[in-house]
């Protein structure tokens, strides 16, 4: 498994979980060495124990010499947002790629995991083929918080092979057996459609995010409510509840980056056009934070000199990654406007803190509220939807709660004495 971040470290315990010999390779040495040790170097439930569980058949290096017994070989690294534009920087697949050809030979077979715009994988067979050994291409679907149950029970399994590899599929099926066996589907296709799925499937979830965050928008000047509006549209089977929750919108190390990388591929094959509404997926998420930091200026009549409780930190529950979160966005946002933050996080304070250490971080939301004008929900962890209104009144003299998750039932709340605001209700 070359690349032991996110996806990497935890199929590197799921497969080993299915008993699979794995060595895991990464460039950073902290890394190797705590999940040597047996645990993650960030939050997601149920790694742990499976690390621990793993015994000899799991090991992690930083050399890729140690793989060279390997027959198959996982690219599992980084594709973020280039610093200069919107496009996917592929440096840590080309060298993942450029790494592992020296132990190359005839009956190995790399996959690629990692997420890339269509066309990489194409190119990228050339050199893997110039050393006798195959590609293919095996988007991953996990989502971080559901990352292990996700990758032992995957929805559906895509291998993207050169047409007729049949060795290839066959290996991928001896490395997917027990997904197999349980009945996951599998579609054998090319490499571009491949590759296509992962960023379609992204693309078509950050769409339905926006899609309920523009009804939000719509719900705030005429008075209705998106949560109903949800409700109702979700029970046509063609459209789903689900991935319709209207708030801040998303974030995270994967829909934000690959809707903008995936328009900048459509540009570059001259069908910019095809993606041109991903920008729009793009402001509508955007303005949403901004949209929860005017209800705050609003209620509080300006932020400057004000504070303001940050409940939740992480991008999502259940995780501990801050990356491009809508959370941190707020409160940097807030405490640029002049307002004080404290803020608090189930897992993330230490993340959040390496990025934004101007906030005044606490253990606890009864810190975090001490002391407080307003109140604001960012992050929608079981912890804080189950928070007793009265309780948090006896904590503070904050009577302003701004829900950005519309995670909380209004009514308690304001019967508690605050003035609560949603994203998209009254
Ligand atoms: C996402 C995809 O869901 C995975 O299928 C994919 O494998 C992964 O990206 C990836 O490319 O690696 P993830 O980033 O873990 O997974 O998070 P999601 O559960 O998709 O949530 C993304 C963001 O959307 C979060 O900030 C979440 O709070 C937000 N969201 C989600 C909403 O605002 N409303 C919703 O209804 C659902």
């Amino acid at each position: 498994m070359i690349g032991c971040g996110y996806l990497g470290a935890v199929h590197s315990a799921c497969l080993a979980r299915l008993g699979h010999e794995v060595v895991g390779v990464d460039v950073d040495e902290s890394k190797v060495a705590a999940l040597g040790a047996g645990r993650a170097t960030f939050h997601e439930p149920g790694l742990d124990d499976l690390l621990a569980a793993s015994g000899d058949r799991l090991r992690f290096s930083t050399s890729v010499g140690d793989a060279a017994d390997a027959r198959v070989h996982f690219i599992a690294v980084g594709t973020p947002q280039s610093r200069d534009g919107a496009a996917a920087d592929l440096s840590h697949v080309e060298a993942a790629v450029d790494g592992l050809l020296p132990v190359l030979g005839p009956g190995h077979l790399v996959v690629g995991k990692s997420t890339v715009p269509v066309g990489t994988a194409q190119r990228l067979a050339e050199r893997v083929e110039s050393r006798g050994a195959r590609l293919a291409w095996n988007p991953e679907f996990l989502r971080e918080g559901f990352a292990v149950a996700d990758t032992l029970r995957p929805d559906r399994l895509v291998y993207g092979v050169r047409g007729g590899d049949d060795e290839s599929v066959a290996l991928l099926d001896e490395v997917h057996a027990s997904a197999l066996a349980a009945g996951t589907p599998r579609i054998v296709t090319d490499f571009a459609t491949a590759e296509l799925v992962k960023t379609a499937a992204n693309a078509f979830l950050a769409t339905k995010i926006s899609f309920i965050n523009a009804m939000a928008e719509i719900a705030e000047v005429t008075g209705a409510d998106v949560a109903t509006l949800a409700d109702a549209i979700g029970l046509d089977e063609r459209i789903g509840r689900r991935f319709l929750n209207a708030g801040i919108g998303f974030g995270g190390g994967c829909l934000p980056k690959d809707i903008r990388a995936f328009r900048a591929r459509a540009v570059e094959l001259g069908v910019g056009e095809s993606l041109a509404f991903l920008d729009h997926v793009d402001q509508i998420n955007r303005r949403r934070r901004q949209r929860v930091v005017d209800l705050l200026d609003f209620e509080l009549g300006g932020l400057r000199g004000r504070r303001i409780a940050v409940l939740g930190l992480a991008f999502k529950p259940d995780s501990d990654d801050v990356r491009d979160s809508p959370a941190l966005e707020v409160a940097r946002r807030l405490t640029d406007a002049g307002a004080f933050v404290s803020a608090t996080d189930p897992e993330a304070v230490p993340t959040a803190r390496r990025l934004l250490p101007q906030l005044d971080y606490t253990e606890s939301v009864r810190e975090a509220v001490a002391g407080a004008d307003a109140i604001v929900v960012v992050t929608e962890w079981k912890a804080f939807r189950e928070l007793d209104p009265r309780e948090v009144a006896s904590w503070t003299d904050a009577r302003v709660i701004v829900d950005a998750r519309n995670c909380l039932d209004p009514a308690p709340w304001r019967a508690a004495g605050f003035t609560y605001r949603g994203l998209g209700r009254h």
